[in-house]
């Protein structure tokens, strides 16, 4: 659904100072998503496909992580009114609704927007809908003022705050929607004469009233969804909140989960049906699971497509570019990477498999290694459908394995191998009978050696 109607700021310009980091704070992922990709997603999700991001001086990392979606600098930055209005020209001539989010707010939930636009569009038309909530710790945020009817008065920073105002509870979110035809011009009449010396968002409630417009607020369904990252402390409170999402979501759509707090996903983590996730098993992005996979104990998994009825681990590490086969199986200790396995293919044990295909049907002895990399390139491994490659055996790339081939244990193969044929590359075996017994009779019979 494009709800062309509404466009979307989304302000980015702060300089996260409390992150400590050298990256920019809203680039900082959770769900191994940036923080501002999961703001960008609940958009897409609702709909709005209009959407600027503001972003601070010389912040090319998050130009470069949002893009398509266009930025717009604001320098310096003078605060959440200014930065919208750095998005002026975006703006310029839209009369439709405009929804204002911040990039440190990434658990907002896609209903949540639409039901502020929602409430835009009702027939009372409020020209401002704010989000409220409360938090346990009201401290740092602005407080909501409401009539006696809960019609939001004005929105008052924490710092600006008499003692009364500070002993509200509902405070704001910091997200808004507004009607596009007054916006600007609302957001021209905000001065900077307050606690902080900025020019603050928060002042267009009062002006709108001074003009006889209407603002209403709403509350969001959990103080979570609203919960601003601005610290590393806060960074892991979101990162278990979506966690405790993402994980009911996989159980609701037919996962089982046999400890769920110990299993981490990622924001794109797909999962067919009937699919069994044993304790501590992490997946990284890119990874899908097909129905009827059993993935046991302890796996970190990554880029990875597995198809149905395949099972993996435990002790298993998927990489990109890992395509697990219809019942193949991964087992203890194996690490895949760039290479697909056929159907019903086996790699059991403690192996490594890289830039290689694997026919279906073929097993892979325990400790079998393709040599993918001689310093400079990476070269390819094929193994055919049907083939047999014995324990502890040296696969030196580029080489072929021809389908229904056999490779003896221990082999060291660097020429390939035609269909059906036997290949053994280790040195002879030598046997000399009864010598084992000799040199225990010679060894006890010897003369001491001397001390000195
Ligand atoms: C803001 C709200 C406050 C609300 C709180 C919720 C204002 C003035 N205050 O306070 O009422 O309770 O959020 O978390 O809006 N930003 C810019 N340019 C600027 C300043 C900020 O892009 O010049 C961006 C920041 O990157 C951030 C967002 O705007 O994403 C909010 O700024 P921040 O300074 O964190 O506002 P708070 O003090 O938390
Ligand atoms: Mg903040």
């Amino acid at each position: 659904m494009s709800d062309s109607k509404a466009a979307a700021i989304v302000l980015a310009a702060g300089k996260g100072t409390r992150m400590k980091s050298a990256l920019p704070k809203t680039l900082h992922r959770i769900g191994g998503r940036p923080m501002i990709g999961h703001v960008l997603d609940r958009l897409a999700e609702t709909g709005v496909d209009r959407v600027a991001v503001v972003i601070g001086a010389g912040a090319e990392a998050v130009a470069a992580a949002v893009a398509p979606v266009p930025t717009v600098v604001q320098d310096p930055p003078l605060g959440t009114a200014h930065a919208v209005l750095a998005a002026r020209e975006f703006l310029a001539g839209f009369d439709g609704d405009v929804l204002v989010l911040f990039g440190d707010t990434p658990l907002l939930t896609a209903d949540t927007i639409r039901h502020m636009l929602e409430m835009l569009r009702s027939p009372a038309g409020p020209a401002v809908v704010v989000l409220g909530f409360r938090p346990d710790d009201t401290a740092e945020y602005g407080r909501l003022v409401t009539d006696a009817d809960g019609r939001l008065l004005a929105i008052v920073e924490h710092r600006d705050a008499d003692g009364d105002t500070r002993r509200i509870g509902f405070c704001n979110a910091g997200i808004m929607a507004a009607d596009g035809r007054h916006l600007l011009s609302l957001l021209d009449e905000v001065g900077n004469d307050n606690a902080k010396g900025e020019y603050s968002i928060t002042d267009i409630v009062a002006i709108a009233r001074s003009r006889g417009l209407d603002c209403a607020v709403t509350e969001a369904a959990d103080a979570d969804e609203v919960m601003g990252v601005n610290a590393r402390s806060e960074l892991a409170v979101a990162e278990r909140v979506l966690q405790q999402r993402l994980r009911a979501r996989a159980m609701a759509d037919g996962a089982t989960l046999i400890d769920p707090d110990s299993v981490w996903f990622c924001h794109d983590t797909r999962l067919g049906r009937d699919v069994v996730i044993g304790p501590q098993v992490v997946f990284g992005p890119g990874v899908t699971v097909g129905d009827g996979v059993t993935i046991e104990a302890f796996c970190h998994i990554e880029g990875a497509g597995i198809a149905d009825h395949a099972a993996i681990g435990p002790f298993a590490r998927l990489r990109p570019g890992a395509r697990i086969g219809d019942r193949a199986r991964v087992g203890n200790f194996v690490e895949i990477k760039a290479s697909s396995l056929g159907a019903d293919a086996k790699v059991n044990h403690l192996s490594y498999v890289g830039d290689s295909r694997v026919g279906a049907g073929a097993n892979i002895g325990a400790g079998t290694i393709t040599c993918n990399y001689d310093g400079f390139d990476k070269a390819e491994t094929e193994i055919g459908a049907g083939a047999f490659i014995g324990s502890n055996t040296a696969l030196v790339a580029p080489v072929t394995i021809g389908a229904g081939a056999i490779v003896g244990a221990g082999s060291a193969i660097a020429r390939d191998v035609p269909p059906g044929a036997l290949a053994v590359a280790r040195g002879a075996q030598t046997v000399k009978a009864g010598w084992a017994e000799d040199f225990r009779v010679r060894r006890r019979t010897a003369k001491p050696r001397s001390e000195s």
